[in-house]
């Protein structure tokens, strides 16, 4: 149980009452990513108007807490922004915005991240429009996660 005194109030505020959580129908862009290793899924969806401002976001995550927590901020903070300001919605920035996360829940920060990349993807590619570095999804996180443990050793 000394694990939960790690998560901020933040983090349990955001699980416990998770904002955005649902579907669009018909929503401009959908990104579902997963992590192998521990079964986790998160599917994202964003409305996004004419001028490439996400207008609604709203997701499904079958995950742990940590993955819920992220996936409702992370929809949070994408609202209201450009398709490419929404690109700088790292794990890290969802991860400062929730005051943080124990060491061993970071990785479930970057299914939030990679699901909105591949949403932001999805709509990318039915507009046939290019967002500067935005690259291809992954649908396995934990390929990512390898990835980006070399990045920070
Ligand atoms: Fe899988 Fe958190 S344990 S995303």
């Amino acid at each position: 149980m000394s694990q939960v005194t790690e998560y901020s109030e933040k983090v349990l505020d955001h699980f416990t009452n998770p904002r955005n959580v649902g579907e669009i129908e018909n929503a401009a862009g959908v990104g579902t990513v997963g992590n192998a290793k521990c079964g986790d899924i998160m599917r994202m969806y964003l409305d996004i108007d004419e001028n490439q401002i996400v207008r609604e976001a709203k997701f499904k995550t079958f995950g742990c807490g940590a993955a819920v927590a992220t996936s409702s901020m992370a929809t949070e903070l994408v609202k209201g922004k450009t398709v490419q300001e929404a690109l700088l919605v790292t794990n890290k920035a969802v991860m400062e915005a929730l005051d943080g996360l124990p060491p061993v829940k970071v990785h479930c920060s970057l299914l939030a991240e990679e699901a909105i990349h591949a949403a932001l993807w999805d709509y990318a590619e039915k507009n046939n429009i290019t967002i500067e570095g935005l690259k291809p999804p992954v649908n396995d996180i934990d390929e990512t996660e390898k990835f980006y443990k070399m990045e920070t050793e």
